[in-house]
């Protein structure tokens, strides 16, 4: 019994000379404590209505509904039937779960995988969480054919 706290300080000890030796290679940015932590992420000024533009762009409408406004093929993705408050990164989700089923089917109806940017993503997830701006897609925004 008299063996053990030995180990947990030489452990300890251990642990601490790595994470020591580990900072000196990769110093974090701040460690003053007086600005927020650096985690090189910022959130993209998102808008719904350019998302409405892209949804229709990117050809989603062909599949997905909105507003009534879209095809059948696949679930309407009206805001109002969706919780009131979302993650953002909850939509990217499950078109990543969706992925296997939906990207097969965009090949074969619009001969290939849609592809958008990380920007572009953002303001479909705006226009699919913003009821109101939903309500502004009409059929005749759709292209003819
Ligand atoms: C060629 C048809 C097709 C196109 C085009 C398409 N999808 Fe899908 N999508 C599907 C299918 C099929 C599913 C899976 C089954 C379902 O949700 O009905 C799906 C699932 C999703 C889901 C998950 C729905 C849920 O409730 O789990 C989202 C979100 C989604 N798509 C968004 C988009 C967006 C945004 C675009 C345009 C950038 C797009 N889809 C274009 C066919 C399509």
């Amino acid at each position: 019994m008299r063996v053990l706290p030995v180990l947990v300080v030489a452990s300890a000890t251990a642990i601490f000379s790595f994470s020591a030796s580990a900072a000196e290679k990769h110093p974090p940015k701040n460690t003053d404590g007086a600005k927020p932590p650096v985690t090189r992420l910022v959130m993209p000024i998102m808008s719904s209505s350019r998302g409405m533009q892209l949804f229709i762009d990117k050809k989603c409408y062909v599949c997905h509904s909105v507003n009534g406004v879209g095809g059948t093929d696949a679930a309407a993705l009206d805001a109002h039937d969706m919780d009131e408050y979302m993650n953002p990164f909850d939509l990217a989700a499950k078109m990543w779960k969706m992925a296997t089923i939906m990207i097969p089917m965009q090949e074969e109806e619009l001969g290939n995988q849609i592809e958008f940017t990380g920007d572009e993503l953002a303001d479909i997830v705006a226009f699919l969480h913003d009821d109101r701006q939903q309500h502004l897609l009409t059929k005749d925004m759709l292209p003819a054919n």
